[in-house]
């Protein structure tokens, strides 16, 4: 079968919505917004943003609602040269939204209403889209209905289909048990340090990535945030060191981090190679606000290969 793309994203699609308030108001009390800020996210949408900037073949699976907020999702996607066609349009319903409320201080308060993320059903998916890929990269949903989804997707996925995964701190809870189905599968997963502990139980990442190994993951990379990361094949393993560098948000950045690995993994270099390019986009998604902004194109990276 023919391989139209490297990676096809499937994960959760969000709009992104920043109110800055005076306060945060507890039970019976009012507050007021001082102004708002939208982008659009969700863990994997940024990835496969990140990997079209490297000027990957991409596309998604996922769900918007006939709305606004659908709209601009898929608006976006288009700008950044995702192809669409796999998302699916849901007549009726909301789009995903993340509502983050942000007081003087800077403390914060989120508040996620998946909407249709949460209703993906496999019948409605075209696997068009899901066969016909190098990677198919994973991330979490809210509810149980798309992670089953996901899960009978995995099963039925063709041979030279790898699985990809960042578990997000929602499906690390879910445990090793609760998400063997998918960890069974996968090839290569990026969780971060906090993550791989949810997950295996213990605080040491580099047993925790032993325990990943045995369960039939081919590749291991430990998100370290500022200390960078940890890679493992089981035959060699790897820290590789972040790039110093002025931090404006780290929102986003675990996300780049995947993006830049898994570019190199497309591109055949090295396992600490990977882990490097993943930093560097990491690095650079970081000194910009917001989870896009500063995902480079190639040419910047171009510096490091
Ligand atoms: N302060 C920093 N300086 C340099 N690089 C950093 C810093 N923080 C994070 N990074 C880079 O970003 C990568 C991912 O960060 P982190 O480990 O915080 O992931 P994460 O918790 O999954 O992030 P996210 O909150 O986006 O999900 C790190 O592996 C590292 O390469
Ligand atoms: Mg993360």
């Amino acid at each position: 079968m023919k391989q139209i793309f490297d990676v096809v994203g499937f994960g959760a699609l969000n709009v992104d919505k920043l109110y800055k308030v005076n306060k945060i108001a507890g039970p019976e009390e009012e507050g007021f917004v001082i102004s708002c800020e939208e982008a659009c996210g969700g863990s994997a949408a940024n990835t496969i943003v990140g990997l079209a900037r490297l000027g990957c073949k991409v596309s998604f699976i996922g769900k918007v609602a006939n709305d606004r907020e659908g709209k601009m999702l898929l608006d976006d996607f288009r700008r950044e040269g995702v192809n669409i066609k796999g998302i699916i349009k849901a007549e009726n319903g909301r789009s995903g939204v993340v509502m983050g409320f942000v007081d003087p201080k800077g403390e914060r308060a989120l508040y996620v209403d998946p909407g249709v993320n949460d209703t993906i059903s496999f019948e409605e998916i075209n696997l068009e889209y899901a066969f016909k890929t190098k990677f198919l990269h994973l991330t979490s949903f809210v509810g149980e209905k798309s992670f089953e989804t996901q899960k009978k997707l995995v099963e039925s996925l063709p041979e030279h289909v790898k699985v990809s995964l960042d578990p997000g701190e929602l499906y690390a809870r879910k445990g090793c048990k609760g998400l063997e189905p998918l960890i069974s599968k996968c090839f290569v997963l990026m969780p971060n340090v906090k993550e791989l502990t949810l997950l295996t139980g213990g605080k040491d990442y580099v047993a925790g990535a032993e325990k990943l190994l045995e369960m039939g993951v081919k590749i291991v990379a430990v998100k370290l945030g500022s200390r960078g990361c940890y890679v493992t094949d089981g035959e060699e393993s790897h820290h590789v060191e972040a790039f110093r560098v002025e931090v404006v948000d780290t929102t986003g950045a675990g996300d780049a981090f995947c993006a830049g690995f898994l570019y190199g993994l497309l591109n055949n270099k090295s396992l600490k190679k990977c882990g490097e390019i993943g930093n560097f986009v990491a690095s650079r998604c970081i000194m910009k606000m917001g989870a896009r902004a500063g995902l480079p194109r190639l040419e910047e990276l171009k510096l490091l290969l």
